[in-house]
């Protein structure tokens, strides 16, 4: 067995006693991207969930009955990018009340957001930012998180970033940072494997150490996407489709912790629906491989 198997055998099974946390999706499901909501609508796709932008939703992109009808058919999931989770400035008070109404009007399976700031000052960025890895950043984060969960009644998972630099001032990696964040907080992980991989690819964090280092069983969505190579580094573009690496690493966490909803997050040059519908098929039979495997196990 590789070494970093052997790593990983011995953090589950320190992890045993953990409860496993199931937030009600199941299965490979897809982004839901407006170019494709009028034919989800009309030819009702195979598919076991939808994760939904939030932001996009509360800021006027997605109307409230189309997504209500969604709603009716799908299992939903709200992903978000704008709660500036991380930052040092207070929460917004009329975002967190129309996310709170969102979340208790439509009742979705999983919330999630990233563990990065987003505003400064004042000043939004359109990039996710991530903290310096510190103790004094686990505590803030923390209690932020719990703030959150206390608001909306419910746990929210938190999503890993791609990185392309790293703080001085780390004092652990990011695996030990969101393994301690989410424990603190009692919240669940959403592990996306192509950020992981394009951190591997520009700073040399090895993705199977990174998954050593997280409690799995917290894990309770998974995150494939494409990225762009660009002067060298990888840019998280989820402009294409899944990468063979990135696949491997699925294939490599399902060994781990099989049965996790897994999202294909297609956002940028956003293909015809039947691809990702191939994308998606692809995930859901390495799910059911692993799980078949379980069984018989
Ligand atoms: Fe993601």
């Amino acid at each position: 067995m590789p070494k970093s198997l052997v790593v990983l055998s011995l953090k589950l099974n320190q992890q045993n006693n953990l409860v496993m946390t199931n937030f009600g999706c199941h299965g490979a499901g897809l982004g839901l991207r407006t170019p494709h909501l009028r034919e989800v609508l009309r030819d009702n796709p195979d598919v076991p969930w939808f994760e939904v932008h939030i932001c996009n939703y509360l800021g006027g992109g997605l109307s409230k009955a189309l997504l209500e009808e969604i709603n009716e058919r799908y299992t939903l999931s709200f992903h978000g990018v704008n709660l500036n989770l991380a930052g040092i400035e207070p929460f917004d008070p009329d975002y967190l009340k129309r996310l709170k109404e969102a979340v208790d009007s439509l009742n979705p399976a999983m919330v999630s957001e990233h563990a990065c700031f987003t505003a400064i000052n004042g000043v939004h960025f359109h990039d996710l930012m991530p903290v310096p890895f510190t103790k004094q950043a686990v505590l803030h984060l923390s209690e932020r998180i719990s703030m959150i969960q206390d608001l909306l009644g419910r746990q929210i998972l938190i999503e890993n970033l791609s990185r392309y630099y790293r703080y001085d001032e780390s004092e652990m990696s990011e695996g030990a940072f969101i393994a301690e964040v989410s424990e603190r907080s009692d919240c669940g992980l959403l592990l996306d494997l192509n950020n992981a991989y394009v951190n591997q690819c520009n700073l040399g964090e090895s993705i199977t150490g990174f998954m050593a280092e997280l409690p799995l069983d917290r894990v309770a969505e998974i995150h494939l996407a494409g990225f762009t190579e660009q002067d060298g580094q990888l840019i998280d573009t989820h402009g294409s489709a899944v990468s063979e690496e990135v696949w491997q690493a699925f294939r490599l966490f399902n060994q781990l912790e099989p049965d996790v909803p897994a999202l294909i997050e297609w956002d940028n040059n956003l293909p015809e629906f039947s691809v990702l519908m191939e994308q998606r098929q692809q995930a859901q039979n390495i799910l059911d491989e692993y799980s078949r495997v379980k069984e018989a196990g």
